[in-house]
């Protein structure tokens, strides 16, 4: 591949690798099953990139595996309701059409573990989505490392990484042992326990040990486990750089053990007060309601419908999820319970990637710590972060805490 015998494009990427490799000191190359790629939304990408990925295209560059791709700036059928300027729609087009002429599928999700491809243990990935890595590695035991959108796509042309980091046993353990002594009821505890970790571990391993909820956790019938587990990770990869995570009695690694290191260092959690103060700002009125960060499964977008039956919101609703799991919810009627309602279910976007500062939303309540830690960073909105009931209570009524 290096000397080019596989064309240019190859030869590029092998060369990216390499360089990569080179840094990190990985002795070999892993083949990966599958790539995940982030870097699509035109407010991320910009001409520069947008430019870059189409002189790949235009080279021919073709994937080899399986590879989706991560949210893009707007629901690509939706664009014109959401109020997307027609400016932004037409690059945005642009970069999807790029990495479709690549080979690349459409998922536009950052949840590839619920639509287009769930790994299974010990498979090794090019994921770059940092929330879908952390699950990855963490919920579901496959091994990747947080690409960035270059050394993704390289993998994705190669079919191959660099093995070093995560790809390895060794990078697995815990250095940190997180004791939880405080109650984790909903998705939102979860998130403010994660952001609360993910600041203080930045980019180490912690292993939780779940006292209060892992009963709750693994016991109690049709709780969203995964769902939780979701909320962690993200808001431990956004405050923080958390790609790994074990949860003692849960998740597959942890279960199977060995992966606490003997000298990790203590962490106790007893209170998620400081979390939900940093992550809530003074905002009394609501103009804006996002769930669905990460993306929305068909259990929670099922849940925003039970809420919202019969009911009419006073202020926009977002649910965000991928396009396949739109499709699947519609079937079920809940898309038009949300909609009946005034909300929206849309489709290959989500509040951070998509260009809301456009929009003239001011305020934003939302369940996820993840889009509560970035909103005000990349979009200048004043956030109010809670469970979903609150939040959903908020789009009814306009205001927070009513
Ligand atoms: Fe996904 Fe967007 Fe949140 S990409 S994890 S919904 S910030």
């Amino acid at each position: 591949m290096l000397a080019g015998e596989q064309g240019e494009p190859v030869r590029k990427a092998m060369e990216i690798l390499l360089a990569l490799g080179k840094i990190y000191g990985a002795e070999d190359l892993v083949p990966v099953t599958h790539v995940q790629i982030a870097g699509v939304s035109f407010k991320n990408l910009g001409e520069a990139g947008l430019e870059f990925l189409w002189e790949w295209a235009d080279k021919g560059a073709r994937v080899r595996v399986p590879t989706t791709l991560n949210p893009a700036g707007m629901d690509m059928a939706q664009w014109r309701e959401m109020g997307i300027p027609l400016e932004f729609a037409h690059k945005q087009v642009a970069v999807v059409d790029a990495y479709l002429a690549m080979g690349v599928q459409r998922t536009l999700s950052c949840t590839p573990y619920l639509v287009g491809y769930r790994p299974g243990m010990g498979e090794h990935l090019a994921w770059s989505e940092s929330s879908a890595v952390s699950f990855a590695n963490s919920v579901l035991g496959a091994r990747s490392n947080r690409e960035g959108g270059p050394s993704a796509l390289a993998a994705a042309i190669t079919g191959r990484t660099p093995k070093y980091g995560l790809h390895l046993a060794s990078a697995r353990l815990a250095h940190y042992r997180v004791q939880v002594h405080c109650p984790l009821q909903n998705e939102a505890d979860f998130g403010a326990l994660g952001y609360l970790v993910g600041k203080r571990v930045r980019n180490g391993v912690p292993y939780f040990q779940l006292r209060t909820a892992a009963p709750d956790l693994t016991v109690v019938p049709g709780r969203d486990v995964e769902g939780m587990l979701k909320a962690l990770g993200a808001a431990m990869a956004a405050s923080g750089a958390v790609a790994l995570y074990h949860v003692e009695g849960v998740t597959p690694e942890a279960c199977r053990g060995g992966v606490l290191s003997p000298d990790a260092l203590p962490i106790v959690v007893a209170s998620l007060a400081e979390a939900f103060a940093a992550l809530n700002g003074p905002a009394g009125t609501i103009d804006f309601v996002s769930i669905g960060c990460p993306h929305a499964s068909l259990a929670e977008i099922e849940q925003v419908a039970h809420l919202l039956r019969g009911k009419r919101v006073q202020a926009t609703l977002w649910v965000t999820a991928a396009r396949q799991t739109r499709e699947e919810a519609k079937q079920r009627g809940w898309v038009e319970i949300i909609e009946a309602a005034g909300g929206h279910v849309v489709a290959d976007t989500c509040v951070v990637v998509a260009p809301v500062e456009l929009l003239g939303f001011k305020s934003m309540a939302t369940n996820s710590a993840k889009a509560a830690f970035y909103a005000p960073l990349h979009s200048g909105l004043s956030v109010r972060f809670g469970p979903l009931e609150e939040c959903i209570q908020a789009a009814l009524t306009g205001k927070w805490g009513t």
